[in-house]
């Protein structure tokens, strides 16, 4: 129902200057230079706006005494009525009393390529609701727009200019996400130490306290729900806090003086998003995030080279070597040789060299001040092996530990860049090995204060690094990253990331284990937001025998399976050279699978128990099948309709042996040929903790070869 406020207060800062209406927080700024004209706000009522094939719906209801949002799918419920707002430390919050003043409606449908990525061609195709809310006897106003795609909606906050000097400090963003407490829900601790390196939990909704998105939930009905965020530009990332039951709080994470964000002039908050499905697949099939961010800034990005690469990284998980110089230091120049051999005569296109710069004796976790990230260490001939890198074809994958000292590594990040510029290293790995809330920031006045990963001051960070890192041509791997949010759209050298439990917890086996079930749950948790930087392709899979707690849950064939059903345009064979010389048969579909796609199709899975992925080489015929499971053996199914009509395949195809077991028999593995065509379907045995590789070509290009 539309509603009449009667003689409101019209102005910016008019709170202050409304004499009927009690002043919250009013200061003297404020007061100043207050246009009080007297005006009627006239609600024109509740909107909506439906996805392009009409399913989706999402729509802003101002009846109440809080503007409330919700959307439906084929007409029922799956997000309910939740509010929106935000609150501020130098004026009133938009918190209550908001009308719908104006609403516009537009529709676009436009085709974009992504220079690289899972899929080449997008489609960006939403209908769009941009409402004007004013505040109810202040006439204050603050948008919100939002966008309803058929596979999800985002909306954001447009928020104009509140104080005279343009800025604001926010307190608290009220946004929640209502959905039905009986759903199931798959998530992460948020604000606690490890990141976002946990196992996923799978847990009634009513268990989770504060969670981390991607935040993904099946509905009693049956509906497949992830909640996110993109363009996660300038501003905090935020957390889910369960309230009432059912109700996901926006929890903005905060500066370390407590405020949540800091902005000057008119503002976006990031978007705020509901991926929906009628089947787990759809969630994995959606492009919502990467839609809702803005275009490519940088031009041309040819420089960006997807790829698979080797490192001087296992050895030190292993314990085996060490990143600290001495006896046993990893990054010398002779072993970086080697593996610059290694990686050159299998087709590797990058050498990874951790450790191979002065710092990394001592506490280096909590101690990243000493990090130099110009001087390397004695034994290692930074010219010397860039030179022969590139000599063999092959490029050094520059390392920038910063273990959290983020102002220290912000001092030296030109000089550090320039330097790898200077010797052809195009891709630089970062880390952040703090614990959560231990990032250091020395500030204007010399204080040393302590912020998140994921609050607003590593959100600029973040893209300080990528923006400086492009104008020298390098790409950016970041670990112990701030989540993604699909901002390689517009920083495409942001090429991939951390910001889950990898592959390196195995070699640990600590603090606690990474079950078989862990890689069936992450392409509906963590790889909801984009590329992951996993390292798969273990092959010495259990190296202090099965028994032990460090060792890798799964077979050697799902393994191979990873790169495909994990994407990322960087893949590491993370293994020590000579374990994949002992398999050179798997060692194969490594030196094969492509990390860049023409198309890319979840096939089949339900989250926690396996999926499967097809994928189809960039600008090529080719296509690839990847498949996991959880700890429970099952046999996949899935039609191959996805296939060139009329045309004859032929499959190699690496699958688990009938006797194969993770924990017994992770070895056991068979590969065979076999033609096919899109008319058949694939039916294969995956073995508990297993999986399944394919390569299909089409038989006469096979022929020619
Ligand atoms: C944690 C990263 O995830 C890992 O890959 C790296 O080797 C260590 N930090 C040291 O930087
Ligand atoms: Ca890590």
């Amino acid at each position: 129902m539309s509603r009449m406020v009667v003689l409101a207060c019209l102005g910016l800062f008019v709170q202050s200057a409304c004499s009927s209406l009690p002043a919250r927080n009013p200061s003297p700024e404020a007061v100043r230079d207050v246009p009080a004209s007297i005006v009627e706000v006239v609600s024109i009522g509740a909107q909506t706006v439906s996805s392009p094939d009409g399913t989706l719906a999402v729509m802003i209801d101002d009846s109440t005494e809080h503007a409330l949002w919700s959307v439906t799918i084929d007409g029922s419920p799956v997000v309910q009525p939740g509010r929106l707002g935000l609150r501020f430390v130098e004026v009133p919050g938009f918190d209550r009393d908001l009308e719908i003043v104006a609403a516009e409606t537009q529709s676009v449908n436009v085709p974009w390529e992504q220079p690289w990525g899972e899929q080449r061609m997008m489609q960006e195709h939403y209908n769009e609701l941009l409402v004007t809310l004013a505040e109810q006897g202040t006439g204050r106003r603050l948008k919100v727009r939002f966008r309803a795609f058929d596979d999800g909606i985002g909306f954001r906050y447009e928020v104009p200019v509140l104080t005279p000097d343009g800025r604001i400090s926010i307190t608290d963003e009220l946004t929640e996400f209502k959905v039905d407490e009986n759903s199931r829900s798959w998530w992460i601790w948020a604000g606690n130490f490890n990141r976002y390196e946990y196992v996923y939990q799978s847990t009634p909704l009513q268990k989770v306290d504060r969670a981390h998105t991607p935040f993904t939930l099946q509905t009693p009905q049956g509906t497949y729900v992830t909640i996110h965020e993109a363009a996660l530009v300038d501003y905090p990332a935020t957390w889910l806090d369960q309230q009432r039951a059912g109700v996901l709080k926006t929890s903005l994470v905060p500066w370390s003086d407590g405020v949540r964000a800091k902005k000057e002039g008119a503002f976006s908050t990031p978007w705020r998003t509901v991926q929906i499905g009628r089947k787990a697949t759809d969630l994995l099939n959606s492009d919502l995030i990467l839609n809702l961010n803005e275009p490519n800034k940088l031009g041309d990005v040819s420089w960006v080279e997807p790829g698979r690469y080797v490192g001087i990284w296992w050895c030190m998980h292993l314990g085996k070597c060490t990143w600290g110089s001495g006896e046993t230091h990893g990054a010398t120049t002779v072993r970086a040789k080697e593996y610059i051999d290694f990686a050159a005569e299998n087709g590797f296109s990058g050498v990874l060299i951790e450790g191979w710069n002065i710092g990394w004796d001592g506490d280096w976790y909590t101690n990243g001040e000493v990090f130099d990230f110009t001087k390397p260490y004695p034994d290692f001939d930074l010219e010397e092996i860039t030179a022969y890198a590139l000599e063999k074809g092959v490029r050094l994958i520059g390392h920038h530990e910063t273990s959290g000292a983020v102002t220290n590594y912000e001092k030296q990040m030109g000089a550090a860049f320039d330097l790898f510029e200077r010797v052809g290293v195009r891709q630089v790995k970062t880390g952040y090995v703090a614990d959560a809330g231990g990032i250091q920031r020395i500030d204007e006045t010399g204080i040393r204060r302590f912020e998140w990963h994921d609050g607003q001051f590593m959100s600029r960070h973040h893209l300080h690094v990528v923006e400086e890192a492009a104008k020298r041509k390098i790409s950016i791997n970041s670990h112990e990253p701030i989540k993604d949010t699909g901002l390689r759209r517009t920083y495409p050298n942001w090429i991939s990331r951390e910001g889950a439990r990898g592959m390196e917890y195995n070699a640990w086996g600590f603090p606690d284990i990474s079950p078989p079930e862990h890689e069936t749950v992450l392409p509906w948790t963590r790889m909801m937001a984009g590329p992951m930087d996993f390292t798969p392709g273990i092959f010495d899979l259990a190296w202090d025998g099965l028994e032990a707690d460090n060792r890798v849950r799964t077979t050697l064939t799902k393994q191979l399976a990873l790169y495909v059903t994990i994407y990322s345009p960087i893949q590491m064979a993370a293994d020590l050279p000579e374990n994949y010389l002992k398999y050179p048969g798997a060692f194969e579909f490594i030196k094969r699978v492509p990390t860049d796609w023409e198309q890319s199709i979840a096939i089949a899975g339900e989250v926690g128990d396996y999926v499967a992925y097809a994928r189809q080489e960039r600008l090529g015929r080719d296509w690839y099948v990847g498949a996991v499971t959880d700890e429970e053996a099952r046999t996949l199914d899935v039609a191959l309709d996805f296939l060139e009509p009329g045309v004859t395949y032929t499959a190699k195809i690496w699958r688990d042996g009938d006797g194969a077991d993770w924990e017994t028999a992770p070895y056991d593995m068979v590969i065979e040929t076999r033609d096919l065509t899109s008319a058949d379907r694939l039916t294969l045995r995956l073995a508990p903790g297993g999986g399944a590789a394919l390569w299909l070509t089409p038989a006469a290009a096979t022929l020619s070869e």
